[in-house]
C-alpha cells in the first residue's frame, strides 16, 4: 500500500526518520547511551585482524561507508569488495576471521556465493540483512537485522540508511571491544546517532527545492557526484541512484580524483553534485569545486551553513543540510541524493518503482 504516495520509492524516503530510529534502538541502550548488540557475537573484535566486506549494488555502498568507521573508529583494516568479484577472485581469507555480508533482500546470489565461500575457509561470517527468512540471514553465522520493513521500490533507499545505521554500531561495538574508542566518544556519537532521524525529517524538508532542481537535472546527459571521505561512496551511490530510475549517465568519483580524467568531460551541460558535509577535508573539496566552476561546471552543493559560507561559490542550488557530526552525515545524506534521483526520474516520466531491465532481487548471476 502505497498510503498518499505517488509512488513506493517517495513513501520508503519518507518512512526513513521512523525506520532509523527503530534500528539503532536495537543496538543501542537507550538508558546507557552506550551500544548494546541484542545478541553476543560468535566472535570477538579486538581479536580479528581485518573485516571483509563484500555485497552488491546500493549494500556495497553501505558497506564502502562502513570501511571508514571500521577504520577510523576501531582501527581495524577492511577490505571490500562487490560480490560478483570476491566470489570468483577467492581471495585468501584467515580461518577464524570476519566476513561482513549486505544485502537488503537477503537472497542476491553473487552475496550469497561469496558467503559461501567465506565459511567455507573458516571464516566468522556476520550478514547484515533486511529479509530476517532469506537464505543469507540463515546461513550466516550471526545475523545483524536493520528493521527498514518490506521495500517494495526496485530502488533501493530505506534499506540502505538502515544499513549504514547498523554498521555504525557495529564500527562502535568493535572500537569498544578494540579500545580504541573512549566511553565519553561513543556516548556522544551515539547521542548524534539519536538526534538522526530528526536530522533525516530536517532534510526531508527540502523537498520543494529538490524538486525545482531536478527539472534542471533532467535536461542533463550527463551528471557527476564527487564526495571525500564518507562522502565518496555517498557520490557513488548518488550517481547509481540516478542511473538506475531516470536512465541519465551519472559517475561518482572520489573528488581528488577529479583532475585524473574526468575534469575532461566538465562544460556548463554537466552539472556536478557535489556531496560535502563540513568536515576535516572540506576545504580540499572546496578546491575541487573552484577547479569546476572555473570551467563552467554548475555545481550542485549538498552540504551545511558553514560550509557554503567558507566556499562562497556560485552554484546552481545549494541543498542546506542541517549542522550534524561528520559521523553521521552519510545517514542524513542518503535524504537528498535519493529525493534528487527521484524527483528527476517522476520529471522525465519514469517509472520509478519498476525501472526498466531491473529487478528487486537478483537471484542469478
Ligand atoms: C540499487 C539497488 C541494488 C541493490 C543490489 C543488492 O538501488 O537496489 O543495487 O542494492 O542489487 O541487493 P541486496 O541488498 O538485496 O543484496
Amino acid at each position: 500500500d502505497k498510503g498518499n504516495y505517488r509512488h513506493f520509492m517517495a513513501k520508503e524516503i519518507y518512512e526513513q526518520p521512523e525506520v532509523v530510529g527503530r534500528t539503532f534502538a536495537h543496538y543501542v541502550d537507550l538508558a546507557t547511551g552506550r551500544v548494546a548488540l541484542p545478541e553476543a557475537l560468535p566472535f570477538d573484535f579486538a581479536k580479528i585482524g581485518r573485516i571483509s566486506i563484500t555485497a552488491c549494488g546500493t549494500a556495497y555502498y553501505a558497506g564502502l561507508v562502513a570501511k571508514y568507521w571500521f577504520e577510523t573508529l576501531a582501527r581495524l583494516p577492511v577490505e571490500i569488495d562487490v560480490a560478483s568479484e570476491t566470489r570468483y577472485r577467492e581471495p585468501p581469507l584467515e580461518k577464524g576471521g570476519l566476513t561482513l555480508v549486505i544485502s537488503q533482500s537477503g537472497e542476491t546470489a553473487d552475496t550469497l556465493a561469496s558467503l559461501r565461500y567465506a565459511k567455507a575457509q573458516g571464516q566468522h561470517t556476520l550478514a547484515v540483512v533486511n529479509v530476517p527468512t532469506s537464505t543469507i540471514a540463515r546461513e550466516a553465522s550471526a545475523v545483524v537485522p536493520t528493521l527498514a520493513g518490506p521495500e517494495i521500490g526496485v530502488a533501493s533507499t530505506k534499506a540502505f540508511s538502515c544499513q549504514l545505521t547498523v554498521l555504525l554500531c557495529l564500527a562502535l561495538a568493535a572500537g569498544r571491544a578494540r579500545g580504541t574508542l573512549g566511553e565519553a566518544e561513543e556516548k556522544r556519537l551515539i547521542d548524534e546517532l539519536i538526534k538522526v532521524p530528526g536530522l533525516m525529517a530536517e532534510a526531508l524538508k527540502r523537498e520543494d527545492e529538490i524538486e525545482v532542481l531536478s527539472r534542471e537535472i533532467a535536461k542533463a546527459r550527463d551528471v557527476l557526484y564527487l564526495g571525500r571521505g564518507t562522502a565518496y561512496p555517498m557520490a557513488l551511490e548518488g550517481a547509481l541512484k540516478l542511473k538506475e530510475i531516470s536512465y541519465i549517465h551519472a559517475e561518482g568519483y572520489a573528488a581528488g580524483e577529479l583532475k585524473h580524467g574526468p575534469i575532461a568531460l566538465i562544460d556548463d551541460a554537466v552539472p556536478v553534485v557535489v556531496i560535502a558535509p563540513h568536515d576535516a577535508t572540506f576545504e580540499k573539496t572546496v578546491s575541487n569545486m573552484q577547479e569546476v566552476a572555473a570551467r563552467g561546471g554548475k555545481i550542485v552543493l549538498i552540504g551545511d551553513a558553514r560550509g557554503a559560507d567558507a566556499a562562497g561559490l556560485d552554484t546552481l542550488a545549494t541543498l542546506m543540510m542541517p549542522d550534524l557530526d561528520p559521523v553521521v552525515a552519510p545517514i542524513v545524506y542518503a535524504v537528498p541524493i535519493q529525493l534528487l534521483a527521484y524527483h528527476t526520474a517522476v520529471v522525465l516520466g519514469k517509472d520509478v518503482d519498476q525501472p526498466r531491465n531491473l529487478a528487486k532481487s537478483v537471484t542469478v548471476e
